[in-house]
């Protein structure tokens, strides 16, 4: 696991010596945000670029670290399409996810909005409906939910297998149809986000390879001629064994292997990535206030919880974590050494868990406990209300 930063430290230490009561805090790396988005994009092979899908994280300073280097950002909702556009007017904005209301679209149109991705045949219908009445133009992807052969898939599928995400490919001649009885909304190409949490190049490529095989198929079936392939996000961050990350690097050289492969066509490849550029940049730092023994068991009560921070609970997992000393503990404060302990939050739900039975050198009262990867689908998909808790602390390191 990659080391806290001095620089996150350092902003530790100087919010304990600002704050009363025990710490709780989200410290965001902007200077290592910027680092990885730039390694990021410049791995990419010719042909593609690289979005950033705001439902991971849409604070301000991150989307203001990353627009100098991504394509655009990718909105799934009326108000991260609002959030965006009105801080970011001149950053390109591509829109997708389910139940888009007809208000939505009508934003988006007047937003102008680069794509819209569509997710059914009645979001077609009234997207055909919208363009004409304003006679507008708009342009589109389809997103398609592709049935999968053999490629294995991750535990968050969003397709492959049925759900209410995209379209089946089944629809495609009807969505067609569709689209040739009018001349306002223009297909571009086909959107694909199958699945989440991928943590293995090889399976990523070969769906890829899918995609790809699946839209030259469609092109001969429909007589069409596409430029664009969306991929989708999902490349997943490893919190349970995290020195063992995704190899992006080698992810983009077989990327640029496969594409050679299909180099009779200029395709433009885009990818609407979240978790796996922002998760790493995010620390949720949380004091212990309490240690105490029940039978067996070891547990430490920390500052703040799963209503700040409910990534653990939300995926099921122990949330990896260094331990930060207090600089100067009285013999008197409870602590353990060596033993396996649960380290839990302020809740009164025995659900309030960051990590189940974990081995610790040492943990203590007032020992700082830092979290990894709380950069992602973290504070901004946390219950924050419940039990009227004071809400972290925020610091954007710049
Ligand atoms: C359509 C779509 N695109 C992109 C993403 C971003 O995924 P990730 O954060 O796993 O990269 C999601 C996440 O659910 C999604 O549904």
């Amino acid at each position: 696991m990659p080391d806290v930063p001095v620089s996150v430290q350092q902003a530790i230490h100087t919010l304990k010596r600002r704050e009363s009561d025990p710490l709780c805090a989200y410290v965001y790396d902007l200077p290592g945000l910027r680092d990885r988005i730039r390694g990021i994009v410049e791995c990419l092979p010719a042909g593609c670029e690289m979005f950033y899908a705001a439902k991971a994280n849409p604070a301000l300073p991150v989307l203001g670290a990353l627009a100098p280097f991504v394509r655009g950002f990718e909105v799934a909702s009326g108000g991260e399409l609002n959030w965006v556009r009105r801080h970011f007017p001149e950053t390109p904005v591509i829109f997708g996810g389910p139940g888009k209301l007809v208000s939505d679209l009508e934003a988006a149109i007047d937003q102008n909005v680069e794509r819209i991705h569509v997710e059914s045949l009645l979001e077609l219908r009234h997207l055909c409906d919208i363009a004409d009445r304003k006679q507008i133009h708009q342009d589109i992807l389809l997103r398609i939910n592709l049935e999968l052969p053999d490629t294995p898939s991750t535990r968050l599928t969003m397709g492959g297998v049925p759900t209410p995400f995209g379209m089946e490919e089944a629809c495609i001649p009807d969505a067609l149809a569709l689209l040739a009885r009018q001349n306002r909304v223009r297909l571009r190409g086909f959107h694909f986000h199958l699945m989440s949490h991928q943590l293995d190049e090889k399976c990523h490529i070969a769906l890829i390879r899918h995609y790809l095989e699946s839209v030259r198929a469609w092109e001969t079936t429909y007589s069409l001629d596409l430029a664009e392939i969306n991929v989708g996000g999902g490349i997943g961050i490893n919190y349970i064994q995290p020195d063992r990350q995704f190899d992006w690097p080698g992810f983009c050289a077989g990327l640029d292997e496969l594409l050679q492969t299909h180099s009779d066509r200029a395709w433009n490849i885009r990818f609407e990535c979240g978790r796996f550029i922002t998760a790493p940049c995010g620390f949720y730092v949380s004091e212990v206030l309490d240690v105490k023994r029940c039978g067996e068991e070891w547990f430490a009560v920390c500052r703040g919880g799963t209503h700040h921070f409910r990534t653990p609970a939300a995926q099921a997992h122990n949330h990896p974590f260094e331990v930060l000393p207090a600089a100067g503990t009285t013999t008197e404060s409870p602590g353990v050494e060596g033993n396996p302990v649960t380290l839990v939050g302020q809740l009164c739900t025995p659900k309030d868990v960051f990590a189940r039975r974990v081995h610790v050198d040492s943990l203590g009262v007032g020992d700082q406990v830092v979290f990894h990867y709380a950069g992602a689908y973290a504070w901004n998909i946390s219950h924050q209300a419940f039990l009227m808790h004071p809400h972290p602390n925020e610091v954007f390191i710049e």
